[in-house]
C-alpha cells in the first residue's frame, strides 16, 4: 500500500490520534504535514493517557518513524518539552525526523497572535494562541525563519532583521509594546541548533525512497477539513490546509503516490473557537454532549462547542478530500437518547440547500433540516463488529453512511486503542 491520508472531516477533535495510533504497529511512517502545537490528540494506551500536540501520533508505536513535515510550524521549545515529557514516561523517541523545510514559530508570533486577538475584540477569531497563523503569515509573506536557518548564523541573523523590521513597527507603534531584538531572537533560535541537528532530515526525500521500497506511508492532518485556509469556514479557520491537497505539499509525496483518504468524523459534532456551525446545541442537549463526550479542548481546555452530526459537511468533506473511507467516532456518546437527530440539508433563507452554501452570509443563515433516527440504551463499548452493535445503533452508521458521500469502515466506540468497531481493514485492499 503506498500513501494514506488521515485528516478531520468537521472542526478538528474527531479522533485523528486515536486513530492513527491505532494504526500505527502497520505503518512504517507517520508524517505529520500541516499545522503545529495548535493540534491536541488525547491517546489513550493501556490505560495510559497521553496528550500530543506538536508530534505525530506515530511516536508512540516503536515501529514506526514519526516524521515532522515540511507543512509543519514548529515551536521548537514546545518539541523539545513534549520529547522530555514523553521520554519521561518511557517512550522512545530517538526515531523522530524533522524536515528542515519546516518554519519555526518564534516567541514574537505567539505575541502577534494573542495581541492581535486582542486588538479584534469581538471580531476575534479564538485562535489558540500559539503563534501559528503569524507563522504561516510569514511563511508566504517570504520573512519566515525554516528549521535550517539555525545552522548558519549568517543567514539566521540577516532573516531575523528582516522579519522583525516590520514587526518592531507593528507591536510599538500600533500594539504598544515593546520592541523585540535581533539579538534575543537570534540566540534563542541557536540555543536549539545542537539539539534538533540529529533529527533534521530532508524528509521529502526520504518519504520518496520509503514509498519506492514498498513502505506504508501515513499522513496524519492537523486541524480540519472546516479549519481549512481554503475550504473551511474562511475567517473562522486556521492558517494551514489540513485538507488532501495540504498532505501533498506538507510532505513532498505527489498525489499520484496517494491511495487512500481516510476522514474520521465524529457521531456528532463539535467546534472549538468562534464562527458559524449550524447544528450547535445551545441547550441541555449540547450540555449533555460536552459532559458524555468529556469536550473539552486537549490544548487549550476550552469547552467544545457540541452538536449533532451535520451530513452537509460530511459530503462536503468527502467531496473535497477524496475520502475513501470514514472512521467514524465517539457513536459510544450518543448511547442513551431516545432519538438522535441528523442534519440530512440546510434551510437557507427559505430555500432548501443539501450542498455546502457558496457564500460566508448563506452559511451564517443556514438551519439545520433534521431527520430522527432511533436510539438505544445499552452500552456498545466492547463492540467489536457491526453485528455486536444494538440494532439501531447499527441502524444509525448506515443512515450516516447512506448521508454522508462515503462508506464508514471503522467505529470508535471508546477512548481505548482497541475500543473499535472494524467493518473493513483500513489498510488492506478496497
Ligand atoms: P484529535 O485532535 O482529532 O486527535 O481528537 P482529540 O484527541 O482532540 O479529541 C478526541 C477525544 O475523544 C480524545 O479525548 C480521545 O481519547 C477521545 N476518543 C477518540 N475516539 C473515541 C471514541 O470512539 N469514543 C470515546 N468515548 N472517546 C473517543
Ligand atoms: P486538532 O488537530 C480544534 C481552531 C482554534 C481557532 C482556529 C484558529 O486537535 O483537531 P489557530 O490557533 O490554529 O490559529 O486557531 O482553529 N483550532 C482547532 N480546533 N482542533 C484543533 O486541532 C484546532 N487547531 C486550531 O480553536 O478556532
Ligand atoms: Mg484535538
Amino acid at each position: 500500500m503506498p500513501a494514506i491520508v488521515l485528516l478531520g472531516a468537521q472542526w478538528g477533535d474527531e479522533g485523528k490520534g486515536k486513530a492513527t495510533d491505532a494504526m500505527g504497529s502497520r505503518v512504517d511512517y507517520v508524517v505529520k504535514y500541516n499545522g503545529g502545537n495548535n493540534a491536541g490528540h488525547t491517546i489513550v494506551v493501556d490505560g495510559e493517557k497521553y496528550a500530543l500536540h506538536l508530534l505525530p501520533a506515530g511516536i508512540l508505536t516503536p515501529s514506526c518513524t514519526p516524521v515532522i513535515g515540511n507543512g509543519v510550524v514548529i515551536d521548537p521549545s514546545v518539541l523539545f518539552s513534549e520529547i522530555d515529557a514523553l521520554q519521561s514516561r518511557g517512550v522512545d523517541t530517538s526515531r523522530l525526523l524533522v524536515s528542515a523545510d519546516a518554519h519555526l514559530i518564534a516567541s514574537y508570533h505567539q505575541v502577534i497572535d494573542k495581541v492581535t486577538e486582542r486588538f479584534l475584540g469581538k471580531m476575534r477569531l479564538g485562535t489558540t494562541g500559539r503563534g501559528i497563523g503569524p507563522a504561516y503569515a510569514d511563511k508566504i509573506s517570504r520573512v519566515g525563519v525554516r528549521v535550517q536557518d539555525v545552522f548558519d548564523e549568517k543567514i539566521l541573523r540577516q532573516k531575523v532583521e528582516v522579519a522583525l523590521e516590520v514587526k518592531n513597527n507593528l507591536l510599538v507603534k500600533v500594539y504598544n509594546r515593546r520592541a523585540i531584538t535581533v539579538d534575543e531572537v537570534v540566540e534563542e533560535f541557536l540555543s536549539y541548533c545542537d539539539r534538533i541537528r540529529p533529527m533534521v532530515a530532508d524528509t521529502g526525500l526520504l518519504l520518496s525512497r520509503a514509498l519506492d521500497e514498498g513502505r506504508t506511508v501515513l499522513l496524519e492532518g492537523g486541524q480540519a477539513t472546516m479549519l481549512d485556509v481554503d475550504h473551511g469556514t474562511y475567517p473562522f479557520v486556521t492558517s494551514s490546509n489540513p485538507t488532501t491537497g495540504g498532505a501533498c505539499t506538507g510532505s513532498g509525496i505527489p498525489p499520484n503516490r496517494i491511495d487512500r483518504v481516510i476522514a474520521v468524523v465524529k457521531a456528532y459534532t463539535t467546534r472549538v473557537g468562534e464562527g458559524p456551525f449550524p447544528t450547535e446545541l445551545l441547550d441541555a442537549d449540547g450540555d449533555r454532549l460536552r459532559a458524555d463526550g468529556a469536550e473539552f479542548g486537549t490544548t487549550t481546555g476550552r469547552p467544545r462547542r457540541c452538536g449533532w452530526y451535520d451530513a452537509v459537511i460530511a459530503r462536503y468533506a468527502a467531496r473535497i478530500n477524496g475520502v475513501t473511507d470514514f472512521v467514524l467516532t465517539k457513536l459510544d456518546v450518543l448511547t442513551g437518547r431516545e432519538r438522535v437527530p441528523v442534519c440530512v440539508g440546510y434551510e437557507v433563507d427559505g430555500i432548501r440547500q443539501d450542498e455546502m452554501p457558496m457564500t460566508q452570509t448563506e452559511f451564517h443563515h443556514a438551519r439545520p433540516v433534521y431527520e430522527f433516527c432511533d436510539g438505544w440504551s445499552e452500552d456498545i463499548s466492547s463492540a467489536r463488529t457491526l453485528g455486536d452493535l444494538p440494532k439501531a445503533a447499527e441502524q444509525y452508521v448506515h443512515a450516516l453512511e447512506d448521508l454522508s458521500g462515503a462508506r464508514i469502515s471503522a467505529v470508535g466506540v471508546g477512548p481505548g486503542r482497541d475500543a473499535t468497531v472494524v467493518v473493513r481493514d483500513l489498510l488492506g485492499g478496497s
